[in-house]
């Protein structure tokens, strides 16, 4: 599993996801509840970015039509998705945060 450095802790608001690019990967980073979560900026239900949606009780709501993923496990809580999206792990070393979107073979 590769990790890649994709931002710095002090680049993150809490509760605002911030968009970045792993390996060609566009990923959401959110900063809430004192921990930092990646989840693939693309909604499952259409092609939207997660990113510029709001974060509450540790989940991003899609903007468009207001499905909720959870940012532990990418479920959705409601419809219309109701395919998970896929989230990643993050390391955090120091004041950088990495992110991997290889699977472990
Ligand atoms: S595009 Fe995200 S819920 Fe429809």
């Amino acid at each position: 599993m590769t990790f890649v450095r994709v931002a710095t802790l002090s680049e993150l608001e809490t509760d605002t996801p911030k968009r970045v690019e792993v390996d060609g990967t566009p990923v959401s980073l959110v900063q809430t509840e004192g921990e930092v979560f990646a989840i693939n900026d693309i909604c499952s239900h259409a092609n939207v970015s997660l990113s510029e949606g709001e974060v509450e009780d540790c989940a991003i709501e899609c903007w468009l039509h207001g499905s909720s993923f959870d940012l532990r496990t990418g479920k959705p809580s409601g419809l219309p998705a109701t395919r998970p999206v896929p989230v990643y792990p993050v390391k955090i070393e120091g004041d950088d945060v990495l992110v991997s979107v290889t699977q472990e073979s």
